[in-house]
């Protein structure tokens, strides 16, 4: 069936940007950004729609690798915090984690060289043209935008972006590129279409149309790519999407349910925590209970799931399913609090067996709990009214 890969990954990136958001204090959509000047800047280079279209994919995903657990401390100074983007580990992390995103051409080594100067002074001490075209174009974006924010509405912007970058001319860039950002920031329209509100018109004016021939199994390996940098949030959730889609997939099979729902079962399940992208590690790894305002901002993250799914044709029933993990029968869920009647049977399932996957990991303030543990929540949820009787009865046979 054709997919279309931009609106995936344009709604996807909401998430990722939340994540350098965090850390590296980058202003909100910076990925986002980067992806338009990146394909402004491919485009005036004379590239293709295929070599633009891999271009803002690439420059959405540039710091996949920042969301890796082990980078990540809770901790909100910003001097320290910005150190984070001074380890190299973060370029290897993100090449290997979007190798399996399907690029249109040879997009090799441009996560892995984002950091690279045109001196050879980068991480890794390529230099020159040695450097991939796309991660030039990228780590110019990347780095003006994090260091001056090229979305902000302010007198002079233009003079002062490019006295920054005259200053880094043989330096950071390459002096061509240098020449092409001055060229193609010469039009008001360049600075307008970099503001929050005209940002998304512009990316999906700008973005070439892909629609892509994908089956649910390629679009599931597509979403593996994000649900990986999703567990990769919390050393606490490593395994929280991936186990979620194997439990998932087991029961709906037990359940009888066809092999396509199944795929399209487990494309909900690699998502559904999307959304917690979103919420800062020092709720996510707090090592203890959350307080009332924390767990109020954490009952965001299926919203954000929801925002990041809704525009992606194609994906209106995993949307669904997705994102009302948290709604409860009696009506008592989050965010919406669907009644029990708009709740289906897959909706249902994901409710119970996301309530498994998480009892039965560790979290910073207790153990993992056994099946029977679990089993004995789960059982008190029913008699509260929260969840579904029979789904919960089968868990157990299942599981056990
Ligand atoms: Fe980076
Ligand atoms: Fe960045
Ligand atoms: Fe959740
Ligand atoms: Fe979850």
């Amino acid at each position: 069936m054709p997919f279309n890969l931009n609106r995936y990954l344009l709604g996807l990136s909401m998430a990722i940007d939340c994540v350098e958001n965090e850390l590296l204090g980058a202003t909100s959509n910076h990925g986002r950004r980067v992806a338009l000047v990146a394909m402004r800047l491919a485009r005036a280079m004379g590239m293709n729609d295929a070599q633009v279209f891999d271009c803002a994919a690439l420059a959405i995903l540039h710091d996949n690798g920042l969301a890796q657990e082990n980078l990540t401390r809770p901790d909100q100074q910003r001097d320290r915090l910005l150190q984070v983007e001074d380890m190299p580990a973060h370029c290897e992390i993100g090449e290997t984690n979007v190798s399996r995103f399907p690029f249109q051409g040879d997009t090799f080594e441009t996560i892995l060289l984002h950091h690279e100067n045109w001196d050879g002074s980068g991480f890794f001490g390529v230099e020159g043209e040695a450097i991939p075209w796309m991660a030039q174009v990228i780590a110019l974006a990347d780095y003006t935008d994090l260091k001056l924010n090229l979305g902000e509405a302010r007198p002079g912007k233009r003079e002062q972006v490019l006295k920054f970058l005259q200053a880094r001319r043989g330096l950071h860039f390459s002096p061509a590129l240098v020449e092409l950002f001055t060229e193609i920031s010469a039009p008001t329209s360049f600075w307008l279409d970099l503001r929050d509100p005209f940002l998304d018109v512009a990316l999906n004016r700008t973005m070439p149309e892909l629609a892509i021939e994908a089956d649910w199994q390629e679009i599931l390996e597509i979403s593996r790519v994000f649900s990986r940098i999703i567990d990769s949030k919390s050393r606490f959730t490593h395994s929280h999407s991936s186990g979620l889609e194997e439990k998932t997939a087991r029961m709906a099979g037990y359940l009888g349910a066809d092999p396509t729902t199944i795929l399209q079962l487990r494309i909900a399940a690699a998502l559904h925590d999307v959304g917690k992208l979103a919420m800062p590690n020092a709720i996510l790894d707090k090592p203890g209970k959350l307080d009332d305002a924390e767990r109020a901002r954490m009952m965001e993250h299926t919203y954000f799931t929801r925002k990041c799914l809704e525009g992606i044709p194609g994906l209106e029933q995993i949307t669904e399913w997705a994102s009302n993990h948290h709604e409860k029968l009696n009506g008592a869920g989050y965010p919406l609090r669907l009644p029990g009647e708009e709740l289906d049977i897959w909706s249902r399932l994901l409710t119970v067996l996301d309530i498994y996957q998480a009892l039965t990991e560790e979290r910073p303030y207790r153990q993992s709990l056994t099946h029977r543990q679990t089993m004995e929540i789960l059982y008190r949820l029913v008699a509260e009214g929260e969840v579904d009787p029979g789904l919960v009865k089968a868990v157990d046979r299942a599981f056990a």
